[in-house]
């Protein structure tokens, strides 16, 4: 742009050095021509602000885009001011139809949860004992006059009520009595596993598959036979259980909430359970700054006897409300309510050395279950003893 023509000529005085001084600048421009007075130089002086001979090159003229002028337009704020980030809202959809395969304590609270938190349109249960699914689908509907719940949940005896449903979570078996192991419940839960996914196989077969129902990395492997569906579909929970519960053990031998704890257990869901503790923090920092070798111990103890501690005390049936959250944290990581990795029993091609068996290793999970599994850098003992689980398991199914 062309310098505007110079009609007049300026005497630069005390009063406009303090004004540009008042102002925040630092230089004044004196143009050929114009006349500083003294009591400007001294002022100019006392007040650290440079006259420069003049005509000074002015900077480039900023382009600003569309977008932002806009923005400056819209809240006419200084052009300092720079507008926020876009929030980026993540897009959690709401599951269609949940099913539900079992009407006990885990799966009832898993519907329980699952209304309250508006995590699905529809909720089926299904359970073979007559009358139970019915009976919580119904309670829960009577629930909804107080809590709004805009789902609606329905239940009944027949398997094939699975038809149409987006993800389904078994957790239809036989639970545990005190003393006893998951892995003794293998050849009873079995059969019922199989039941199951022949009914999903059927009426079911775009559906994502959470199996829940004990030995939990057996019975997934069940799963993904007895369907024949790819391994992105058949999803075990475990992992999100079992780092629960480390968790809260170290969070309570640490003495912090248990928000400041970040930690997570991969493996089987039994004894060869991997806490993993190279990688857990407590408020960002290892788990050596705030606790014994003898302290984490027993909270890696704590973490694979958790559910067995619940068995002891119940007498009959196993936990019901970590199981339920932690399928409801599943569910929120395929409908897109979480982001990260988390850990999933699932049927291994090679990750971490390992192929062909189901175990709990971190996993990226969206609309279609698995999308990928993450391989954390481990320290050699935790990658020993994930491979340790795997050939456990392979074990006891003759695999
Ligand atoms: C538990 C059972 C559900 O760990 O395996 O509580």
């Amino acid at each position: 742009m062309a310098e505007p023509a110079r009609t007049a000529k300026r005497v630069i005085g005390a009063e406009h050095v303090s004004d540009a001084h008042q102002r925040g600048r630092v230089v004044i421009e004196v143009l050929p021509g114009d006349i500083v007075t003294a009591q400007a130089q001294e002022t100019a002086e006392r007040l650290k602000i440079r006259l420069v001979e003049g005509p000074l090159e002015k900077p480039a003229v900023v382009r600003t885009d569309g977008a932002t002028a806009m923005r400056r337009t819209l809240y006419r704020r200084s052009p300092k001011w720079v507008a926020p980030p876009v929030q980026q809202t993540r897009a959690a959809r709401r599951i269609t139809r949940l099913a539900l395969v079992g009407a006990g304590g885990v799966g009832a609270n898993i519907a329980h949860l699952a209304a309250n938190a508006d995590v699905a349109e529809e909720i089926v249960l299904i359970d073979i004992a007559p009358g139970i699914a019915a009976s919580v689908a119904l309670d829960l509907n009577h629930a909804s006059g107080v809590t709004r719940s805009r789902a609606r949940a329905s239940g009944g005896d027949q398997l094939s009520m699975v038809a149409g449903a987006e993800v389904i979570v078994v957790t239809a078996g036989r639970p545990r009595s005190p003393g006893m192991t998951r892995a003794d419940l293998l050849d009873i839960n079995r059969r019922i596993v199989r039941q199951a996914a022949e009914a999903i196989r059927t009426h079911a077969p775009n559906a994502i598959v959470i199996v829940v129902t004990n030995p939990l990395d057996e019975m997934t492997v069940e799963m993904l036979r007895a369907t024949g569906f790819p391994r992105n579909q058949v999803l075990g929970m475990a992992g999100t259980l079992d780092s629960s519960r480390f968790r809260n053990a170290l969070a309570l031998a640490a003495g912090v909430p248990v928000s400041d704890v970040e930690a997570i257990t991969l493996g089987s869901h039994g004894d060869e359970m991997a806490p993993i503790t190279s990688r857990a923090r407590i408020r960002g920092r290892s788990l050596d700054r705030f606790l014994s070798e003898e302290a984490i111990a027993t909270c890696v103890k704590d973490a694979v006897t958790g559910g067995g501690q619940v068995v002891a005390l119940r007498r009959t049936g196993s936990a019901v409300l970590a199981p339920a959250h932690a399928s409801i944290e599943l569910i929120d990581h395929i409908r897109g309510a979480r982001a990260g990795a988390v850990p999933v029993s699932v049927m291994l091609e090679g990750e971490y050395g390992i192929d062909g068996v189901v175990l709990g290793v971190p996993c990226h999970l969206g609309a279609s279950g698995l999308v990928a599994v993450e391989e954390l850098d481990l320290a050699e003992a935790e990658l020993a003893a994930l491979k340790a689980a795997a050939e456990a398991i392979r074990g006891r199914l003759g695999l």
